[in-house]
C-alpha cells in the first residue's frame, strides 16, 4: 500500500482500482501515510504557510436552481440581501486590517449585479488596496463577461464543475445547466489569465467512485490552480434535505489524493469541512490543504447565505475570530501569514 502512495506522489496520476482501494481501505496507518505524503508534497512548495482568504458573501440572490444549494431560486423561505458597493469596501478594510490580502466575492447567479457593477466594485477594491488579490465567484458567464471582469483587475475566479459526470452534474442540476457550458467557463477563464479554481462536493447524491475518478481526471485535464472541495451537507430547504452528508474520512482523503496529484494547486480547507466536524479545517490542512477562507460578510446577513444548514459563520470561521484560529493553526505547526498567496507554479503561471 506505501507503494501505491509513493507512486501516485511520483507519477502525479491515480488509476480507479487505486482511488477505490484508497477510499475504502480500514487501515489507519495507510490512511496516516496518505496524509503526510500529501503534507511533505505541499510543504515542499508552500512551506509552513497557510493562506487566508475573506470571503465576502455579497449577494444571496441566484437565477439558478442547482438540486442541492439553499440558495436556489425555488427557495422561498431565504431572506434574500444585496450588499452594495461601499458595504463591500467596508468589508475590504475591516479584512486588510486585519491581514487579509485577498478578498473573494462570492454570490449567486444575480442579474442585478451586471458587468458594469462587477467591474466597478472589482477596480474599486483594487485602486483602494492595491496589494491585494480579487477573486470572483459569480458563476457562469460568457467569455466577454469575464475578460471585462479581469480587465478591470480580478486575478482569480473560483467556479466549482461540481462533477464531471454528465449524467450525474444532470441529477445534480436542472436541465437548463449543463456541464458542457460549465467546462467551457472553466477553461475560458484559465486562458483570459485567471488564477482558476474548480472543485466539487464531496458525497453529493449519487455520486460513485467512479464519478470521483473521473472528477479527479478532469481536474488533471484542467490543471487549475486552486480546487476546493467540501463535504455535501443537505439543506432543509432543498430537494435534497433528506439526502445524507458526505464524510470527513472520505473529503480528507481526497483533499490529500488531490495535493499529491497536483503538487503546486492552492486547496482550501472549506467551511463545509469545518461545518461537520470541529477540527474540520486543521485536519484538512494536515491532509494536505492550504489555505482558509474566513468569513468576512457583515454579520447581520451572514445567516442569510445558507448554502447548507448549520453553516458556520462565527468563531473561527469569522474574520473577527482569526486570532483563535492563527493559534489553532500554530498548535499543528502551521503560520497563517498575511500574503496574497499566489499559485507557485511551473506550468499554470
Ligand atoms: N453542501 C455543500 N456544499 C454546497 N454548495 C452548495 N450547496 C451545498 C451543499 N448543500 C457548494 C457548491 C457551490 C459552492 C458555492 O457551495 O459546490 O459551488
Ligand atoms: Fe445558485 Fe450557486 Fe447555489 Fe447553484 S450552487 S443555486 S448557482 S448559488
Amino acid at each position: 500500500m506505501k507503494k501505491l502512495i509513493a507512486s501516485i506522489q511520483q507519477n502525479k496520476s491515480i488509476t480507479k482500482e487505486e482511488l477505490n482501494v484508497l477510499l475504502n481501505t480500514k487501515a489507519t496507518d495507510i490512511e496516516q501515510y496518505l496524509f503526510s505524503c500529501a503534507r511533505e508534497t505541499a510543504d515542499n512548495i508552500y512551506g509552513k504557510d497557510i493562506y487566508i482568504r475573506g470571503l465576502i458573501e455579497f449577494t444571496n440572490f441566484c437565477k439558478n436552481n442547482c438540486y442541492y444549494c439553499g440558495l436556489r431560486r425555488d427557495n422561498k423561505s431565504v431572506e434574500r440581501y444585496r450588499l452594495n458597493k461601499e458595504n463591500i469596501l467596508d468589508c475590504c478594510k475591516k479584512g486588510y486590517d486585519l491581514g487579509f490580502r485577498t478578498f473573494v466575492l462570492q454570490g449567486g447567479e444575480d442579474a442585478y449585479f451586471t458587468d458594469e457593477k462587477i467591474c466597478s466594485i472589482v477596480s474599486n477594491i483594487k485602486e483602494n488596496f492595491p496589494d491585494c488579490a480579487v477573486t470572483l465567484s459569480i458563476g457562469e458567464k460568457e467569455k466577454h463577461s469575464y475578460l471585462e471582469y479581469f480587465k478591470a483587475g480580478a486575478d482569480r475566479y473560483l467556479l466549482r464543475h461540481e462533477t464531471a459526470n454528465n449524467e450525474h452534474y444532470s441529477r445534480l442540476h436542472p436541465a437548463e445547466l449543463s456541464l458542457n457550458n460549465r467546462k467551457r467557463c472553466l477553461y475560458d477563464l484559465k486562458e483570459i489569465g485567471y488564477q482558476t479554481g474548480c472543485g466539487f462536493m464531496v458525497g453529493s447524491p449519487y455520486q460513485t467512485i467512479d464519478n470521483l475518478y473521473e472528477d479527479l481526471i478532469f481536474i488533471k485535464e484542467l490543471s487549475p490552480h486552486m480546487v476546493g472541495i467540501g463535504p455535501f451537507i443537505p439543506q432543509s430547504a432543498t430537494p435534497f434535505k433528506n439526502k445524507s452528508a458526505g464524510s470527513l474520512q472520505t473529503t480528507l482523503r481526497l483533499l490529500a489524493i488531490i495535493r499529491l496529484m497536483n503538487p503546486h494547486v492552492l486547496l482550501p480547507a472549506t467551511t463545509a469541512l469545518g461545518t461537520i466536524h470541529p477540527k474540520g479545517r486543521e485536519l484538512g490542512i494536515l491532509a494536505g490543504a492550504n489555505v482558509i477562507m474566513p468569513n468576512l460578510s457583515p454579520v447581520n446577513v451572514r445567516e442569510k447565505y445558507t448554502l447548507y444548514d448549520n453553516k458556520l459563520c462565527t468563531g473561527k470561521e469569522s474574520a473577527e475570530g482569526l486570532n483563535s484560529l492563527k493559534k489553532c493553526i500554530n498548535e499543528i505547526g502551521y503560520n497563517i501569514v498575511c500574503a496574497r498567496g499566489d499559485f507557485r507554479g511551473e506550468n499554470n503561471v
